[in-house]
């Protein structure tokens, strides 16, 4: 085994002041398109003409195996995204209307290590895919993602963790760094032929990793039965409750009533993500949204402002990333940056104003163009203030 370092159990209190080396090279942000690689790297993709040695597939388990140990950290999981990579309606949706399968390499990568098993493979993002990760090289063309798939050796981030007789441990820094997660989620993960997205600066990520605010550490057990009291990654993504989303955008409402109207003016921040909002797939939409409310409790007037990155084909109609030409806008809130917004609405009638935060999966052109129904919105915050009686 390893020689033991002085890695506390859980979280590293030091990690959140942590300097993500190597994030320039990530992108969860809109603002950092950089040219994209169009050839794709083949991210977790077997080089072609190589075999499967028959341990390979001995080697990988389905999250449930992992999860007859690891529960809590098996029910996270498998309520995330990570575990949706593969099924996700608007995924399919979209692969399908791309007509490519290289989206295999991010969404699903084991079904190019283990052909034949479909439902492990359809499991997507899974334990198995993180945890036998030795290396990731996200700017290197042939497989970036290097997957240990014939040792019992599971790799994580304690180097105080004992062998045991199901697996073998194996501690590695790369867990406690925003390069894991940049294997997959870089700024040229959704990319078309045509495009080449501007280069419009460095990659907007704070120099906290990943993990300090998606995967805080929570009390619970490593593994059934194992070292209670002690502090767990929580592997939902958005922590506990999805509280990462409540804290990610804050909202300043202040109505000043001008005569006949209502002078509204909001202050969007992006408070706490380490990157823009939106970010990752084009076509995803924050909408701000004000109400002028009457005394029935039925809005009279209202104003919206939407921040993402639209990408759009030759005549300018936004459309899926696979096929655009260029990108036509880029709103979305860098890090720390603090939007101001106003608005006039009528003050006859209002008693209050009402404004909130809306985050879209998708904008209603591009569901319609990949043929899935648009998702409901999910709420980020919310604000109001009452109208003084003219
Ligand atoms: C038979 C029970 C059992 C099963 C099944 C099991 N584990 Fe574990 N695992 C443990 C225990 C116990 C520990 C904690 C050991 C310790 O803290 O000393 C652990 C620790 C770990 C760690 C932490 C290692 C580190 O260095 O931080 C990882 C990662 C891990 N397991 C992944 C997995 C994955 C992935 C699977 C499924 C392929 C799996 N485990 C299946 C019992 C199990
Ligand atoms: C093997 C590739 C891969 C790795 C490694 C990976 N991700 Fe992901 N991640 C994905 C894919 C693919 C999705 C999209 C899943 C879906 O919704 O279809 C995703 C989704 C997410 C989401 C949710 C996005 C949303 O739209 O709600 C978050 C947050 C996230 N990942 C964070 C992380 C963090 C933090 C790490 C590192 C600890 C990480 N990911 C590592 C591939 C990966
Ligand atoms: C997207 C990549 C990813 C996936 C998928 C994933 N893990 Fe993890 N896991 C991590 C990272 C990164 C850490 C370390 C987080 C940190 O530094 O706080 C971790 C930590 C752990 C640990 C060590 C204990 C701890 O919390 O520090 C165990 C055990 C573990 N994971 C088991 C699992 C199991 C079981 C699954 C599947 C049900 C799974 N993981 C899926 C990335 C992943
Ligand atoms: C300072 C904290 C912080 C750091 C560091 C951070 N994030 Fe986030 N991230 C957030 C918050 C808060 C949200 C929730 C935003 C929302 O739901 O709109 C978020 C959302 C996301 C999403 C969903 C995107 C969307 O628009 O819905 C992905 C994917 C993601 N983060 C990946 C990453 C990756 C990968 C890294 C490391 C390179 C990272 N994040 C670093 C706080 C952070
Ligand atoms: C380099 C890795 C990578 C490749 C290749 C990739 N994706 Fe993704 N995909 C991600 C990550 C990471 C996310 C989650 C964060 C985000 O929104 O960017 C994601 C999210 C998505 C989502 C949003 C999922 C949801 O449920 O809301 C869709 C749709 C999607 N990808 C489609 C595709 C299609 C289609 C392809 C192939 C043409 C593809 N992706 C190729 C990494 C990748």
């Amino acid at each position: 085994m390893a020689a033991r370092s002085s890695y506390p159990q859980g979280r590293n209190p030091l990690r959140s002041l942590q300097v993500a080396a190597g994030v320039a090279v990530l992108a969860v942000g809109c603002g950092d398109g950089s040219p994209p690689d169009t050839e794709g790297a083949p991210i977790g993709r077997r080089p072609t003409g190589v075999s499967v040695p028959a341990e390979v597939t001995k080697g990988a388990h389905p999250a449930r195996r992992c999860g007859e140990c690891h529960a809590a950290i098996h029910q996270t999981w498998a309520a995330s995204a990570h575990a949706n990579a593969d099924r996700s309606p608007i995924y399919r949706a979209m692969r399908r209307a791309s007509g490519r399968d290289d989206c295999d390499r991010c969404h699903a990568p084991l079904r190019a290590w283990v052909p034949g098993d479909e439902r492990l493979a359809a499991e997507g993002v899974t334990c198995d895919v993180c945890h036998t990760l030795r290396d990731v090289r996200p700017d290197r063309h042939d497989a970036a993602l290097e997957l240990d798939l014939t040792s019992a050796v599971r790799y994580g981030p304690r180097c105080d963790a004992e062998d045991h007789y199901f697996h073998r441990m194996g501690c590695s820094p790369l867990f406690s760094r925003s390069e894991l997660c940049g294997g997959c989620h870089q700024r040229n993960a959704h990319t078309s032929e045509a495009v080449e997205f501007g280069h419009d600066g460095p990659a907007a990520v704070a120099d906290v990793t990943c993990q300090s605010c998606h995967m805080p550490g929570v009390l619970g057990e490593v593994a059934v039965g194992w070292s209670a009291g002690t502090t767990v990654s929580d592997h939902g993504m958005y922590g506990p409750g999805d509280e990462l989303r409540a804290r990610a955008i804050e909202l300043r409402l202040r109505v000043v009533p001008e005569d006949r109207r209502l002078r509204v003016e909001l202050e969007v921040t992006n408070a706490d993500a380490g990157h823009s909002l939106p970010s990752g797939l084009p076509g995803r939409r924050i909408v701000v949204r004000v109400a002028g409310i009457g005394a029935d409790g039925a809005a009279i007037a209202g104003d919206e402002w939407i921040y993402a990155k639209i990408l759009v084909d030759g005549s300018g109609v936004e459309v899926p990333f696979h096929v655009a030409q260029r990108v036509q806008s880029d709103t979305c809130l860098a890090p720390g940056e603090v939007r101001h917004e106003r608005s006039w609405l009528p003050r006859d009638g209002v008693v209050e104003v009402r404004a909130e935060v809306l985050e879209h999966a998708l904008s209603a052109t591009i569901a319609k163009a990949v043929g899935v129904s648009m998702p409901e919105p999910v709420q980020l915050t919310s604000a109001r203030a009452e109208v003084p009686p003219p």
